[in-house]
C-alpha cells in the first residue's frame, strides 16, 4: 500500500531531475496499491469569505488540487510498471513528474487542513498555547514572527510556499522555510503551517496585491490544527 508516509519519504530523496512523464499507465488498484484521492475540504467553499473567496477555494481544491492527484497516480502507476521492466531510464524520466505532484498533493493537504473560517476557535491564539509560547521564544514576540513569516512569503519569486517547521532532531526549535514550485518540506521537519504562494491561491480575488492576500490569510490560519502538528499530535503523514 502507498500511503502518504511513504511519499514523504520518497520526494525526500529525489533529486532534481526536469523531465516529462511517458509511456502507458496501468491501473493502481489492479496492482495492489493504493490510488490517492482527493481529500475532501473540512469546511464549504465559502467558509474562508471574506479572505479567501468561494471561487478561489473552489477551483483550488476541485481543479488544482485534483489535477495533482490525478497526474501523482497516472505517473506512480508508470513508475511502477517500469520497475517491472527494469527500465531505468523512464524510471528516472518520472521523477519530476512524481515531485511536483506529489508535492503538490501533500502540500495542500496540509494546506486545507491550517485554515479555518475567521472568528471560529480554531483561528484564536488561545488554541495554540504550547505553539505561541515558542513562537514569542524563538522570535521576541509574536507579531515579529508574523512579520518575519509575511516578509518570507512576499520575498518568494515566482511560484512556491512558505512554511513555519519544528526542527527534526533535539534541538526541536521553529524556523521558517520556503520552498519552491510543489517542493514539500521534507527531511525531518515537521510542518506546523503553510501558505500557498501561487498565484491560483488568490489572483481571482486580489489580483497583483499579494500583500493584502498574506495580510489576510493570518485572520483564517487553524492555531488548532498548528498546535497539534507542533504537540506531534497530528496523524496526518499516515492518514491520507
Ligand atoms: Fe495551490
Amino acid at each position: 500500500m502507498v500511503n502518504i508516509g511513504t511519499l514523504w519519504q520518497y520526494l525526500a530523496v529525489q533529486a532534481p531531475l526536469h523531465s516529462s512523464m511517458s509511456g502507458d499507465a496501468l491501473n493502481l488498484t489492479k496492482m495492489g496499491l493504493t490510488a490517492y484521492t482527493l481529500p475532501a475540504l473540512p469546511y464549504a467553499y465559502d467558509a474562508l469569505e471574506p479572505h479567501i473567496s468561494a471561487q478561489i477555494m473552489e477551483l483550488h481544491h476541485s481543479k488544482h488540487h485534483q489535477a495533482y492527484v490525478a497526474n501523482l497516480n497516472k505517473a506512480l502507476e508508470s513508475h511502477v510498471a517500469a520497475v517491472a521492466a527494469s527500465d531505468v531510464a523512464s524510471q528516472i524520466a518520472l521523477q519530476q513528474t512524481i515531485k511536483f505532484n506529489g508535492g503538490g498533493h501533500i502540500n495542500h493537504s496540509l494546506f486545507w487542513k491550517n485554515l479555518a473560517p475567521a472568528g471560529s476557535e480554531e483561528t484564536s491564539l488561545e488554541a495554540a498555547k504550547g505553539l505561541v509560547g515558542a513562537i514569542e521564544k524563538t522570535w521576541g514576540g509574536f507579531d515579529e514572527f508574523k512579520k518575519a513569516f509575511s516578509a518570507a512569503l512576499l520575498g518568494l519569486q515566482g511560484s512556491g510556499w512558505g512554511w513555519l517547521v519544528k526542527e527534526g532532531g533535539n534541538g526541536a526549535g521553529l524556523r521558517i522555510v520556503t520552498t519552491k514550485d510543489q517542493d514539500p518540506v521534507v527531511g525531518g521537519d515537521e510542518t506546523i503551517f503553510g501558505v500557498d504562494m501561487w498565484e491560483h491561491a488568490y489572483y481571482l480575488q486580489y489580483l497583483n496585491g499579494k500583500a493584502a492576500y498574506v495580510e489576510n490569510i493570518w485572520n483564517v490560519i487553524n492555531w488548532k490544527t498548528a498546535e497539534e502538528r507542533f504537540q506531534g499530535k497530528s496523524e496526518e503523514k499516515t492518514e491520507l
